[in-house]
């Protein structure tokens, strides 16, 4: 009897100890398949950032245009950039120039990286419209070599590092566009070091662009921001901080209405809507046509609207927005958009 207790327990015993080496086998495996990684692809979208109120804080991804970056390890110890795809004129292969260079230099050095890498973006966000280009390629770059590297970083740390690439292009580490593409939805930026908190949207919010056709300026971020005053007002800041919690507050219960009633700014639109022709008249026909609430996408030149497609047509508010550009003899295009998901990695080899 005793015997036939002792061998039944050994069995078990057996099955348990082979089951948690069988695990543990599995875990390493994938650790050290995970290291061993060569290639990376990973994915992020555009984004619209400040939302009118939440200068330099809200950002919200756009499913309408996306980056993608290819990295790879490579012998020797250089880190490359290539840029390719249909939105890459222009764009500046100089790993500090480039907005995913300085990422990619930050993290390379938090891996103790020995090699070099090659990084290739195939740039398909355009630049200049104040949809979070560079920060798009600074997202999908960090989230490329997160993987790539094996360095699991937070999503905080993420943000703060993708924020690098944005520095070297507009001259600060904001981290609004580059959160959203990152994260998705609706994303708080804030703190310093940079902190964050998504929100998911409401599923009838719907994201309308309107783009006057002016000449890109190089740089044009970088001057948008000179173009605001150092200090603040009280009152405006008490105005902001108000209305940016109203917008806050919108996302975290599902009102696109609310939402739309804290788009007004004091902080930075007054002192950059002259920089786009017919701004007034293309807002006031906006909100007429029932947009909830319509603000500069970024730096601008675009505008957005936040529109509730339950009660009403984003087709008819870009029509709209389109038209009171054409009255003030600007020609313009337009996009409807949903709200995108975050980063993600398309291909690990
Ligand atoms: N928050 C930034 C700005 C976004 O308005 O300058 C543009 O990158």
């Amino acid at each position: 009897m005793n015997t036939l207790v002792f061998d039944s327990l050994r069995r078990l015993n057996e099955r348990y100890e082979s089951s948690f080496i069988r695990q543990s086998l599995a875990i390493s495996l994938d650790r050290t398949m995970k290291a061993n990684r060569t290639r990376v692809v990973a994915r992020a979208f555009c984004s619209t950032a400040n939302l009118g109120s939440g200068f330099d804080v809200f950002g919200l991804a756009l499913n309408r245009y996306s980056d993608t970056v290819k990295a790879r390890i490579t012998s020797g110890r250089a880190i490359r950039i290539a840029v390719r795809g249909p939105q890459s004129r222009d764009l500046s292969v100089d790993v500090r120039k480039n907005s995913a260079g300085p990422p990619a230099l930050d993290l390379a050095r938090k891996a103790h990286l020995k090699k070099g890498l090659e990084i290739i973006v195939e740039k398909h966000v355009p630049q200049g419209l104040g949809l979070g280009s560079s920060g798009t390629t600074a997202a999908a770059c960090t989230k490329a070599l997160d993987s790539l590297l094996d360095l699991q970083l937070s999503n905080d740390e993420l943000v703060r590092v993708a924020s690098l690439g944005e520095k070297a292009v507009t001259g600060t580490a904001h981290a609004d566009n580059v959160a959203a593409s990152i994260l998705g939805g609706f994303v708080i930026a804030y703190d310093n070091p940079t902190r964050t908190i998504c929100l998911k949207p409401p599923p009838n919010l719907a994201i309308v662009v309107a783009t006057p056709q002016l000449p890109v300026q190089s740089g044009k971020t970088r001057k948008a921001r000179k173009a605001i005053p150092e200090r603040v007002r009280v009152k405006s800041a008490v105005l902001n901080i108000g209305r940016a919690s109203a917008i806050a507050t919108g996302f975290a219960q599902g009102d696109v209405g609310m939402i739309g009633a804290g788009m007004e700014d004091e902080i930075a639109e007054p002192y950059r809507q002259h920089l786009i022709p017919g701004y007034h008249d293309v807002k006031r026909m906006g909100l007429d046509a029932g947009a909830a609430g319509i603000s500069i996408s970024g730096a601008g030149p675009s505008l957005v609207a936040l529109v509730d497609r339950k009660s009403h047509d984003p087709r008819l508010i870009a029509q709209a927005m389109v038209k009171a550009f054409a009255q003030k003899n600007v020609p313009s295009t337009s996009f409807v958009a949903r709200p995108a998901p975050g980063a993600t990695i398309v291909k690990e080899v």
